[in-house]
């Protein structure tokens, strides 16, 4: 019997554009990109849905083109998430399992993510991934996979990433009006990751930098595992919006100015940028210009800075920063940012995708090309279980247990 074509979607609603990707996955995993969609976005501010007339629209026009370019129908798809609320806490916990000897189930891992979750995470946010970084089992550290294995006190630390209750249920919300069915929440720069960072890199210990155009996300890998996820409320369209009030035009010709003229090397010309507008000729100075754009771009990276310290990686990342989001694509920006953050720093850009994909592999197209990653490995670990979604794609099967942690659960069904 032919084995049914499988598919995966990831939509990034962001703040200025909502973007999907769709690709098959093949008998051999592999992923093939066949189809995608822009869509400018209406409705968020600061990465989050604030209301919920506009944005099903959006995501609605967005999808059907990639279902026109696909030919494929799209019912369900792994769904971004951004804003400042976004969090990540540590976490620990310790069960016995029984006497000793006990053999390690999937109840135990259950109970075990329960236990460490449990009266750390404020009600009002929802845990959006649980990434184990060892379980110690009787006293015996490092274990990264318990099951099967033997022992009567099981403790694990961890990494709980979390969000505002409110803000995760208006993304469903604005999916289900937008005829969609969300599978999984990851928030942007982690997704993100999944296209730009690779496995050495999240070893050593590095840095991605998701610069949009409302806020600039972090996410930090080190010894494999995802350390931190922060971000700061401020964006790209922040340098736009200040060059049209500081040279007193409009944001299209701010805009023009940021992309096609701005650089992070300041004080590098001096000459004039003349924009041309039908007959209209504007004329702005460099230096005015410069002055503007550094000012925020400032801003922006203190509030990257102030997260590494936050997380206890302030010039610590061997791997250094990597820069992805349509932000990115300012001039000059690592050199600006090297400087800032006294690390290595450099441009991501996805890479090695297949299929229909040359006009994605772009900085602002991680995030969605992640998403779609994402949603492939959900349905991967999903065939028969509810635990590994959250259990970073470790195999589990189904807990048997209404505990905490199979409850939270259900959500991702
Ligand atoms: N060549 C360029 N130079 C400088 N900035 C650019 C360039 N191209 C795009 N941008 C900026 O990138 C931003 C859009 O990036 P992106 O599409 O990643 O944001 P978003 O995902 O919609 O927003 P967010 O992630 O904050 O919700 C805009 O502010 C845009 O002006
Ligand atoms: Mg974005």
């Amino acid at each position: 019997m032919e084995e049914k074509a499988r598919f995966a979607v990831g939509l990034d609603i962001g703040t200025s554009t909502t973007r999907a990707v769709m690709g098959t996955i093949g008998h051999d995993g592999k992923i093939s990109v066949v189809g995608f969609g822009e869509v400018p976005s209406e409705g968020l501010r600061r990465g989050i849905v604030k209301e919920l007339m506009s944005p099903p629209r959006v995501i609605d026009t967005c999808l059907r083109a990639v279902e026109g370019m696909s030919g494929l129908e799209v019912n369900d798809a792994a769904v971004n998430i951004n804003g400042s609320h976004i969090g990540s806490t540590k976490v620990d916990g310790m069960i016995a399992v029984g006497v000793a000897d006990h053999e390690i189930t999937d109840e135990d891992i259950n109970r075990i993510a329960e236990a460490a979750v449990a009266g750390k995470i404020p009600a009002n946010r929802e845990i959006l991934s649980l990434v184990p970084y060892e379980y110690v089992l009787d006293g015996q550290g490092g274990i990264k996979e318990p099951f099967g294995m033997h022992g009567a006190r099981l403790e694990l630390r961890a990494n709980v990433i979390s969000a505002l209750s409110p803000d995760c249920e208006n993304i469903h919300k604005a999916c289900e009006a937008g005829n969609l069915h969300v599978r999984l929440l990851e928030p942007s720069v982690v997704a993100a990751s999944r296209v730009i960072v690779t496995n050495t890199q999240k070893e050593n210990g590095v840095g991605l930098v998701d610069m949009g155009s409302a806020t600039t996300g972090v996410a930090i890998f080190d010894e494999g595992e995802l350390q931190f996820t922060g971000v700061v409320p401020i964006g790209s369209n922040d340098i736009t919006n200040d060059l049209a009030t500081v040279l007193k035009t409009v944001p299209e010709v701010a805009e023009e100015i940021k992309i096609r003229f701005a650089s992070a090397k300041f004080g590098s010309s001096d000459k004039d940028i003349v924009i041309k507008r039908g007959r209209e000729e504007y004329r702005f100075r460099r230096e005015e210009v410069d002055e503007v754009v550094e000012a925020r771009l400032e801003e922006i990276f203190e509030g990257v800075r102030k997260l590494l310290k936050h997380a206890g990686y302030d010039k610590r990342l061997p791997e250094g920063l990597i820069l992805v989001g349509g932000g990115s694509k300012l001039r000059d920006i690592e050199i600006y940012a090297r400087n800032q953050v006294e690390l290595a720093v450099r441009l991501g850009k996805p890479e090695g995708i297949l299929g229909v994909s040359e006009e994605i592999m772009k900085p602002e197209y991680a995030t969605a090309i992640g998403l779609m990653f994402a949603d492939a490995e959900y349905q991967e670990n999903n065939k028969g279980s509810v635990l590994d979604g959250i259990m970073n794609g470790k195999k589990q099967k189904k807990p048997k247990g209404e505990g905490f942690l199979s409850m939270l659960l259900q959500k991702f069904k």
